[in-house]
């Protein structure tokens, strides 16, 4: 991971997906509530990115945040996961549609850089491709000329990371996955990355687990705390080293989940939750 300090990671990441026309209006509300942290994507199928760029225009005119305060992180998504509103021309090389796309995503974020550079998904469930190691130099190329600070990988496999290494390729900052607690919360990934010192980010942490979440378990533990079951899963995912993202579209929600981040598990509660489902 190439050491950048001028790179400050939030401790949560605000998410920007299906939000549509109400993307502004809840950007400008989570930076308000305190979030630092906006992921989106360059794919208007599931984001409206040019949504997110106004909700943070709004919030710099009202002086709630200024740029440098923030974290801001889009990705690049191959032709197959977006609709017909294209950020580039499919019919060019790979390394011009990612060229293309982070132009587009700069003008929607109106910077000149975001501070971290995803891809969406590599082209193929079954492993690191030829298609992947082009698009990846391209977007190390969009880092080298300061248009991204740092660069992640999404919807990855182990496999995928451990042919991204075999290949001695350049392993990425983040590695942004759903997160199944069945899978031990994604525990072979996690492990990759806490060996390599790979940021972890963890999203559909409560959609994907709802039998963790109605558990009797975090059920107590939440009593315990005075919080709410959510409060105890993202509790839990920042102890087990995890930088969770929330989609919420709730203030109290917002509220709540930031203050998650004051709460800490005893050690066998974080093992016991590890263990729950799988
Ligand atoms: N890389 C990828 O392929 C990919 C895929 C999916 C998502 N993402 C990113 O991850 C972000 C988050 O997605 P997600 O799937 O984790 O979340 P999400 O689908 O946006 O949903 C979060 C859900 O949890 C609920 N919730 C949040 N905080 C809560 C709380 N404190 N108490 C009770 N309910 C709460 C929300 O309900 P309320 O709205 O009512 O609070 C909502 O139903 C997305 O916006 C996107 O940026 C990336």
């Amino acid at each position: 991971m190439p050491n950048n300090p001028s790179v400050s990671i939030p401790n949560f990441i605000y998410g920007t997906a299906w939000k549509e026309e109400r993307t502004p209006a809840l950007v400008k509300l989570a930076l308000r509530a305190g979030f630092r942290g906006v992921d989106t994507a360059n794919q208007r199928r599931h984001y409206f990115e040019g949504g997110v760029g106004q909700g943070l225009d709004a919030a710099y005119r009202d002086g709630i945040v200024t740029r440098s305060d923030l974290f801001l992180q889009t990705k690049f998504t191959y032709r197959p996961g977006q609709d017909h509103r294209l950020p580039y021309d499919s019919t060019a090389s790979l390394s011009i549609q990612v060229a293309q796309s982070m132009a587009s995503s700069l003008e929607h974020l109106g910077t000149d850089y975001v501070d971290s550079y995803v891809l969406h998904g590599p082209a193929s469930n079954y492993g690191w491709s030829d298609a992947d190691i082009e698009v990846w130099e391209a977007m190390k190329k969009e880092r080298d000329a300061g248009r991204a600070r740092l660069l992640g990988v999404s919807n990855v496999s182990l496999r995928h990371l451990e042919q991204m290494e075999g290949a001695r390729s350049e392993l990425p900052a983040f590695v942004q996955n759903r997160c199944y607690a069945r899978q031990g919360w994604d525990r072979d990934v996690r492990s990759f990355c806490r060996e390599r010192g790979i940021i972890y980010q963890g999203f559909s942490l409560l959609t994907a687990n709802l039998e963790s979440l109605h558990h009797d378990y975090i059920a107590t533990l939440a009593m315990q705390a005075e919080a709410t079951p959510a409060q105890i899963v993202f509790a839990f995912a920042r102890a087990i080293g995890m930088l969770p993202l929330t989609g919420t579209s709730s203030e109290q929600h917002m509220k709540q989940d930031l203050a998650s981040s004051a709460l800490e598990l005893p050690p066998d509660a974080v093992r016991m939750i590890e263990q729950l489902a799988g």
